[in-house]
């Protein structure tokens, strides 16, 4: 197209049928549906039940909630003013759900609030397979207790929704980041260590050293991982109680038989985390290989300005790196909503009595096409089988001046005449 709109680099269109442009393929919005109900399914079965908060927030929520030395905030927020408030485009959920969390008095709901919730984030990210600058996420939190069988229980959760989906080959990463005390011991460590190699480390590790060394540890340049090796790990340093609920969380994923690999230098690029970090990754999204991710977050409360902690553990997980996955995976789904009848309709009359013949089986709950073109009966015969009709209504002129219809089954190819007046009935 060289005149007009398109899309926003790093965005893209949800069609109903799956499509691919510039090598990347995006599913047909059936697809999605399908996936959405299916992950719905798993929630409920969980006794999670759905937030929906407003994809804008107060940029100070965001800041002061993910952290303002992380790379969500210092680099890839989308911001803009109104009047004398600074808004951002939510980048994820969790600060907003705790927002709303504490804005609602949640934890006087009784119990444990177990919440879920899916849709669109935005990080102004550089756009690459796998990674955009609006993505969608789906995602569940449990607030209101530290019993380390929930930060079990988020992860079981997340590995039902890809089980019930049909992805096979992940790996289940996890970590403690101990709390808020032994962090700062840790960083103490880890910069006297890197010091002597800063000469060798990259100008984002040198920054890092100085701003944030921690996120040295997730540096993807080989020359960086070799150093890795030698350095301290935060498990050295974490208290008692970490340690213990660290050591419980990982009996409760023995005893559901979870599989995970202990990662001493997992860290996750958002700083409300203390205790369990986890994250799930797949080889077959690219260098983006972390499908979901998410762990214990008991101070983002305290940091988002309530007086106390609330001590809560949740995931999210991208869809599209799902749908990645599951493409390279060879796993298919419904991907186009069909009908159950498709009218075909031969001359004036018959095509408006097919016009008001659809309307009438609608709303007897039938899903109802017909030919809005007065196209041939061969081209309305393939527009039936397009759009997966199993059912088809033949007539003409000639048939409607005798009241009577051709009816024809598309799986068996059986056809026989039936009166207009007991269509309906027929269908059923
Ligand atoms: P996160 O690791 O930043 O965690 O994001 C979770 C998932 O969102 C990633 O694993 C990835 O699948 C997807 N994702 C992130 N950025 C992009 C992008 N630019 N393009 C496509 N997909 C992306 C969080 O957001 C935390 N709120 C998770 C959490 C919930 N922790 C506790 N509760």
């Amino acid at each position: 197209m060289t005149k007009g709109f398109r899309n926003i680099t790093g965005t893209f269109d949800i069609l109903p049928d799956r499509y691919t442009s510039d090598g990347s393929t995006v599913e047909s919005s059936g697809a999605w549906r399908y996936v959405e109900r299916r992950i719905c399914d798993v929630m409920a079965r969980y006794g999670f039940r759905e937030i929906r908060t407003p994809i804008f927030e107060p940029t100070e929520l965001i800041a002061r909630g993910v952290g303002q030395l992380t790379d969500i905030v210092s680099k890839e927020m989308f911001t803009f003013e109104r009047g004398d408030t600074n808004y951002a485009l939510r980048p994820e959920l969790t600060a907003p759900v705790m927002r709303a969390y504490l804005q609602h008095h949640l934890d006087q709901r009784g119990g444990v609030q177990k919440l879920f919730y899916m849709g669109p984030c935005f990080r102004a990210e550089r756009p690459q397979k796998g990674r955009y600058r609006q993505f969608h996420q789906f995602g569940a939190e449990i607030m209101g207790t530290d019993d380390a069988r929930s930060d079990a229980e988020t992860i079981a959760l997340m590995m039902e929704i890809y089980r019930v989906l049909g992805l096979k080959q992940f790996k289940l990463r996890l970590n403690s980041l101990g709390d808020e005390h032994s962090r700062p011991k840790y960083r103490e460590a880890l910069t006297k260590y890197f010091e002597p190699y800063a000469n060798d480390l990259s100008q984002t590790s040198r920054q890092r050293l100085q701003s944030n060394p921690l996120r040295i540890l997730d540096t993807k340049i080989e020359r960086e991982r070799e150093l890795l090796s030698g350095a301290p790990t935060l498990l050295e340093f974490i208290d008692d109680d970490s340690r213990k609920h660290y050591e419980s969380v990982k009996a409760c994923l023995d005893d559901l038989g979870i599989v995970f690999e202990e990662d001493p230098f997992l860290v996750r690029g958002l700083d409300y985390y203390t205790r369990t970090a986890y994250e799930l990754e797949s080889p077959n999204v690219g260098a983006q290989s972390a499908l979901a991710g998410g762990g214990r977050y008991d101070l983002l409360a305290m940091e988002v300005g309530n007086d106390t902690p609330v001590p809560a553990v949740g995931f999210a997980a991208g869809f599209e790196r799902l749908f990645l996955a599951l493409a390279a995976e060879g796993v298919t789904f419904p991907d186009s909503d069909s009908v159950e009848v498709f009218i075909v309709a031969l001359g004036d009359r018959a095509q408006q009595w097919a016009f008001g013949e659809a309307v009438r089986l609608r709303a007897h709950g039938l899903s109802v096409a017909y030919d809005l073109r007065g196209r041939s009966m061969k081209a309305q015969m393939r527009e039936a089988n397009r759009q997966g009709a199993a059912k088809v209504v033949i007539v003409g002129d000639d048939e409607l001046d005798v009241g009577i219809a051709i009816l024809r089954d598309m799986d068996t190819g059986d056809q026989g005449s039936v009166e207009l007046s007991a269509i309906r009935d027929a269908l059923k």
